[in-house]
């Protein structure tokens, strides 16, 4: 939600952003901004409604050059998409990039308005830019500003700020949204995200909440709520640069399918010892229930999660969309743990969630996948999985990896609650290690998903069924579908569909019938042809062991062979793949899908 970006120092100011920028645009990309600073100390904006590609048009028309500056890609809360409400935004003293959302914003509107202020635009942060000029004023000390107005700003933000009066400098605070400042060998930076600075530095410093950052070409100091100055230690990067380029692939998302047997590779060399699980002690002691929250895609790999611990270990599992766990009125226990799900660990909802938990006294673990983030930090234990960054804004790499955790914790309370024989344990943690291989399989085979594509290129409505373990991979699939290609798709359990939804089939709406596990082989038999015999176009995913179901559909793709538990995950490429080559046929934006965010910052 929103992508910031600064940067001071030796090197071109404009270009630095432009490069910041183009890494976070998985963030928002309906309008973007810079404002940088010329050589003769005066402030240059440029901003537009539309994608970075506009910017960067306007930007080659009216070339700017300078040695300080911030940036911004947006997604639209306050305001809709337009230049006047693009990012930056501020005054004849300041200019401020945000990501988040002020939640008085309205009172401090009145009141700003009532003192003179004129507002250009209908956005939360022009208000954040005027308060902040409103205190400037009197102090004309940026740090003891930007205190006051942490004290006044209500909501959940990071602010980037440039002062015209201090051309070197950029400052930044963040409340509840990420930021990073990052040192390189030519300059400062912040940003929201680490693939923005990749390029160009290793070491950076994760701001807390409350934290104020002033950055200079050579270095960056921090200072707590109430200015006092804090010691911070660098944090080194460990991401190689070219996974957060596209590397000769047309999009990320079909790069970052290709990078699965990587991460898959990667997460079990960091969790995997001697055969069986290590999981860093994180489910050490008693653990008699388990509660998952996590939203989207992550909240898919917790369901998977739960029929995996339910079945393997006997352990009462429940999955909570975070936005709605403190609706729940969650009845937690000591004895129990908390597991968060996130890609980001920034997804606003999840990290409520943890914090909810938290105070209620629950011990709390995180799978996430990016390092230092917000949920990383505030969990008792972060396992973070090794799926590298991910840049499209549909998830894949580090659903399967979030999938990977979620073996793995299987095993490993299913080994310390006896409900396992370590013989069993090995054999599935074996089959995980050869799981790559069979994805690299699936997807060598994309020509035949490929044609199981074309099956989308006039529907309007598709629905995906499964039983048992494939009933959450239905919905991954139906998710990954519905974001990339606009269609409208919808989940069922298979069994449930003659419950109400089968009246919705008309003649040639696709159906993808997942059928992985043999026992419920025939009566997913049953449901497609029940759809079938109502007009559907059935499209089976399937195993060896259920193979002899492809004679009831119009279009199979036989998934590799691997231990029947293992299909989440190989059905997961599958339709990961079958997304992506519906999207690219129906001339979709693979990448930065409509309305989406990848990183969802706010509640
Ligand atoms: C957004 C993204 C999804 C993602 C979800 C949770 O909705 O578009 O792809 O699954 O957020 O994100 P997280 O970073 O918490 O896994």
């Amino acid at each position: 939600m929103c992508g910031i970006m600064g940067y001071t120092g030796k090197a071109d100011a404009t270009g630095r952003l432009l490069a910041g920028l183009r890494a976070l645009e998985y963030r928002g990309y309906d309008s973007a901004g810079v404002a940088v600073m010329d050589a003769e100390n005066r402030v240059r904006i440029v901003k537009t409604k539309g994608r970075l590609r506009a910017l960067e048009d306007r930007l080659e028309k009216c070339p700017v050059h300078g040695h300080c500056g911030i940036g911004h890609t947006r997604w639209a809360t306050h305001g809709a998409p337009s230049d006047a409400n693009a990012h930056p935004h501020g005054t004849d003293r300041l200019y401020v990039v945000h990501n988040g959302i002020i939640e008085n914003d309205r009172e401090l509107r009145a009141e700003l308005g009532a003192r003179g202020y004129a507002f250009q635009s209908q956005t939360d942060t022009e208000a954040a830019a005027c308060l902040l000029d409103s205190l400037y004023a009197g102090m004309e000390d940026p740090l003891a500003a930007l205190r006051a107005a942490v004290a006044r700003l209500r909501g959940s933000y990071a602010l980037g700020v440039i002062f015209l009066d201090h051309p070197e400098e950029i400052y930044a605070v963040r409340e509840g949204n990420p930021l990073i400042v990052a040192l390189g060998e030519d300059g400062g930076m912040i940003a929201s995200d680490i693939p923005a600075v990749l390029r160009f530095a290793r070491d950076c410093y994760v701001l807390e909440d409350g934290e104020i950052a002033r950055v200079r070409a050579d270095g960056a100091e921090f200072f707590d709520r109430d200015g006092r100055p804090v010691c911070k230690r660098p944090e080194r990067i460990e991401w190689s640069t070219e996974a957060a380029e596209r590397g000769g692939f047309a999009h990320f998302m079909l790069k970052e399918i290709h990078e699965e047997p990587l991460a898959v590779r990667q997460t079990l060399g960091r969790y995997v010892k001697d055969g069986l699980p290590d999981l860093r002690g994180a489910f050490d002691g008693e653990c008699e229930r388990l509660t998952m929250v996590a939203c989207g895609t992550a909240m898919h790999a917790a369901l998977v999660g739960k029929w995996l611990m339910e079945w393997l270990v006997r352990i009462p599992v429940e999955v909570c969309i975070a936005s709605e766990f403190r609706y729940n009125r969650p009845v937690l226990s000591p004895n129990q743990r908390v597991v968060a799900i996130s890609q980001s660990g920034e997804t606003a909802d999840t990290l409520a969630a943890v914090r909810l938990a938290k105070s209620l006294g629950a011990r709390t673990v995180g799978v996430v996948n990016v390092p230092g983030s917000s949920v990383a930090r505030e969990v008792d234990q972060a396992l973070i999985t090794c799926a590298g960054p991910e840049i499209s804004v549909a998830s894949t790499k580090a659903y399967t990896v979030q999938l990977m955790m979620m073996y793995l914790t299987a095993v490993q309370l299913g080994l310390a609650r006896g409900a396992l024989s370590r013989e069993r344990a090995r054999q599935i943690v074996a089959a995980l290690t050869a799981l790559p291989a069979a994805i690299e399989t699936a997807i060598a085979q994309s020509e035949r998903i490929q044609r199981m594509a074309a099956c989308f290129d006039d529907a309007e409505n598709c629905f995906f069924i499964g039983r048992g373990l494939d009933y959450p991979g239905a919905m991954e699939g139906s998710l990954k579908l519905k974001e990339i290609t606009y269609i409208h798709s919808e989940s069922y359990a298979a069994g449930e569909l003659k419950h109400g939804a089968i009246s919705l089939i008309t003649r040639g709406m696709p159906v993808v019938a997942l059928s992985t596990q043999e026992e419920l082989k025939e009566k997913m038999r049953s449901n497609m042809r029940e759809v079938a015999s109502r007009g559907a176009r059935v499209l089976l995913l399937a195993t060896p062991q259920t193979a002899e179901l492809a004679g009831d559909a119009e279009e199979a793709f036989i998934l590799p062979d691997t231990d029947a538990l293992l299909t989440p995950a190989t059905a997961a490429v599958a339709m990961q793949l079958l997304a992506y080559y519906a999207a690219v046929r129906r001339g979709c934006d693979v990448d930065k899908p409509r309305n989406l965010a990848k990183s969802v910052t706010v509640e």
